[in-house]
C-alpha cells in the first residue's frame, strides 16, 4: 500500500494530530477515542465527528464532548458526491488522519487513495476472517473458540488493508451474538486508541501489506 519501509501517509513524528472520525451509529468506539484524547501527552486530539446519518446516536456525545460535529447525508446521494463532501469537510477541518468508527457507508477508491496510509478502521474479528456483516452471528456458527478486534488501514476493498493491532476474545460456550458483541466490545474501545496513538505518534511502518511498529 505504500513503498517499502515508509510512514504511511507520510505521518510525522510530532505534533499533535488532528483525527476526523466517522460514524453512523452508536458511536461507542468514537467515544472511547474521545476520552483516550483527552490524555496528558496523547498524540491525537478529535477535531471533528461526521456522520452519514443526522439520527447516530453518537453525535450526541460528540457535541456533550464540546467536539464540533457534522452531519452530511449519504441516503440517496452518488458515492462519489457523498465522498467529494466527505474529503471537503475534513480537509475544512485540518484533518490528518481519519478513524472510522461503525461508519456504514462503503467508500469510493478515489477517496481511499486520497487518505491512504491516513485512514483507519475497527472491524469485530480477527481479521482476515470473518469480514463484511453478522460477524458475531457467523462466529458462532463456525464453531471457532476464539474471536477478537482488529484495527486495520483502509483499502478500497471492504475490512481488507494491513493489520496495524488485534486483541483476542475467547468465545463462551452458549454465548449470543449480543453478548459476545459486547465481550469485544470492550477490547475494542481498548485497542482503537493504541491503535491511533501509534499511527499518530508516527511509529507504523508498512512493507509488503505488513505493519510494523517502530
Ligand atoms: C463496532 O463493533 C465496530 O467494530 C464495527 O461497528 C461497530 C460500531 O460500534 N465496525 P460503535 O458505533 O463504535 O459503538
Amino acid at each position: 500500500m505504500s513503498q517499502a519501509g515508509t510512514t504511511p501517509g507520510g505521518i510525522k513524528p510530532g505534533d499533535i494530530k488532528p483525527v476526523g472520525i466517522l460514524i453512523s451509529g452508536r458511536g461507542s468506539n468514537m467515544a472511547a477515542l474521545i476520552e483516550a484524547a483527552k490524555q496528558p501527552g496523547y498524540p491525537a486530539r478529535i477535531a471533528v465527528v461526521i456522520a452519514n446519518r443526522a439520527d447516530a446516536e453518537g453525535l450526541t456525545i460528540a457535541q456533550a464532548a464540546g467536539i464540533a460535529t457534522e452531519v452530511i447525508p449519504s441516503k440517496g446521494k452518488e458515492r462519489a458526491a457523498f465522498d467529494a463532501e466527505l474529503d471537503a469537510a475534513l480537509k475544512r477541518h485540518g484533518i490528518e488522519i481519519v478513524c472510522l468508527a461503525g461508519f456504514m457507508r462503503l467508500l469510493t477508491p478515489g477517496f481511499v487513495e486520497g487518505w491512504q496510509g491516513r485512514m483507519i478502521n475497527i472491524h469485530p474479528s480477527l481479521l482476515p476472517a470473518f469480514k463484511g456483516t453478522r460477524v458475531h452471528e457467523r462466529v458462532i456458527e463456525s464453531g471457532t473458540r476464539i474471536t477478537g478486534c482488529s484495527v486495520h488501514f483502509v483499502v478500497p476493498e471492504m475490512d481488507e488493508g494491513p493489520v496495524i493491532l488485534q486483541a483476542e476474545v475467547p468465545v463462551p460456550d452458549g454465548v449470543t451474538p449480543e453478548q459476545l458483541a459486547d465481550l469485544v466490545l470492550l477490547e475494542e474501545h481498548k485497542l482503537y486508541p493504541q491503535a491511533l496513538r501509534l499511527l499518530a505518534e508516527g511509529k507504523l511502518r508498512v512493507e509488503d501489506n505488513q505493519v510494523q511498529v517502530q
